[in-house]
């Protein structure tokens, strides 16, 4: 008798030693290499958080300023190789960003975290740009990867608040356990395969909206529920037609994900500094209600804010249009992925588990 047991999300099963984050479901506690998420977002740069990713401690000094240089040459090098003409025949922004990632080989230089991590921001803000009836923008070398990712994506010169609410994002999202794309990464660098087929199948992991497809809908839903008043009525109907709540529920997290609150956190700030969207206590109130409606319906299984649910706010008052979050967290991500793959590579052991058939016996 066949004795297995069959774990169809893999949930709970541990599938490497990692030294590059930690996700406490219990106590809602993320920590990258050492630092808690919540002060390393908002006080570190972007460069700094890749830097610590791909090499375990965080940068300074000339080290910092290598990543930088390393993070800007992987954008020149982006650039150079993308096939603008392309982007306009892909509807959906995470298409174009596996596309355009999936033309790089390793021969040209794209084996190392810094040219991958500047190569997804410079195709997520091309396409983005493409999108809005404009030509992709060359990155600028001289910028901080945050800023230049949010000028290449705009077109616009980035203001300070808005790039430090940006570099927040992208940090806060630069790894996070064994979520699904990054597994997708590893398993592809398991094989011995290179670094580029490894982002983009995680890249397409991604795009799911059971994981970086969410925040586009987030903003969708407070749009369409428009007042905090309407608020409860609106999620009680979703909940009542069988539709899941985008930005709720996790699968680690048995409390609030604790990046929702740098992520509000960052909300508030921008708010403060009057470049907000208004959004912030209608998000709040939508939040409270989806908690207490999904408590109501699930007494045991606590479903709260994710990631994704503050991520829609923030980004659009950063000035991102909704098409462009996906390839956004894709952009903050693709350094976790970049040093999950190094440690991967560095096991040497090949990622293959088992499968249970269920099928016909064969025929006699
Ligand atoms: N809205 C409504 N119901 C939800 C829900 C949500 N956001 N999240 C979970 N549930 C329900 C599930 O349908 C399940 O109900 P069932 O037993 O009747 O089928 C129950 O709660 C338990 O689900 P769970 O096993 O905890 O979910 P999971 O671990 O398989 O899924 C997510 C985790 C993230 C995929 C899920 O919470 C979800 O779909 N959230 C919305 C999408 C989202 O925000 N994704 C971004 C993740 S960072």
């Amino acid at each position: 008798m066949d004795t297995t047991v069959t774990m169809s999300g893999l949930d709970g099963v541990v599938v490497a030693d990692t030294r590059l984050s930690e996700v406490d479901g219990e106590r809602g506690r993320l920590v990258v290499a050492g630092h808690d998420i919540e002060r390393l977002a908002g006080a570190t740069a972007f460069e700094a958080v890749a830097g610590l990713l791909w090499s375990g401690a965080l940068p300074q000094g000339e080290a910092l300023e290598a990543v930088r240089r390393a993070l800007a040459e992987g954008r020149v090098r982006a650039f150079e190789q993308l096939q603008a003409a392309e982007l306009p025949r892909f509807a959906d922004g995470m298409d174009a960003l596996r596309a355009a990632t999936a033309r790089l080989t390793a021969e040209d230089g794209f084996d190392t975290p810094a040219r991958l991590t500047g190569a997804v921001a410079v195709y997520a803000a091309a396409w983005a740009r493409v999108r809005a009836g404009g030509r992709p923008l060359a990155p600028d070398p001289q910028l901080s990867h945050a800023a230049d990712y949010l000028r290449m994506l705009t077109g616009e010169p980035a203001d300070p608040a808005r790039v430090a609410g940006l570099e927040t994002y992208l940090v806060t999202v630069a790894d996070h356990g064994m979520n699904a794309s990054t597994f997708a990464a590893r398993v592809v660098a398991s094989t011995g395969s290179d670094a580029v087929s490894a982002i983009v199948a995680a890249i397409g992991a991604l795009k799911g909206p059971l994981h970086g497809g969410a925040p586009g809908p987030v903003l969708d839903m407070l749009d369409a529920i428009g007042e905090p008043t309407r608020a409860a009525q609106w999620i009680e109907a979703e909940l009542a037609a069988g539709r899941r709540i985008m930005g709720m529920g996790h699968r680690i997290y048995r409390v609030r994900d604790p990046r929702a609150a740098v992520l509000e956190g960052a909300l508030a700030r921008l708010e403060q500094a009057g470049l907000a969207n208004g959004r912030l206590a209608l998000a709040r109130a939508v939040e409270r209600a989806a908690e207490g409606a999904l408590r109501a319906k699930y007494p045991d299984r606590p479903l709260a804010a994710n990631v994704e649910f503050y991520t829609a706010v923030l980004l659009d008052a950063v000035g991102l249009d909704r098409a462009a979050f996906s390839p956004t967290f894709a952009a903050g991500r693709v350094a976790g992925w970049c040093a999950h793959v190094l440690e991967q590579r560095a096991t040497g052991r090949l990622i293959r588990p088992a499968s249970r058939y269920v099928g016909p016996a064969p025929h006699a």
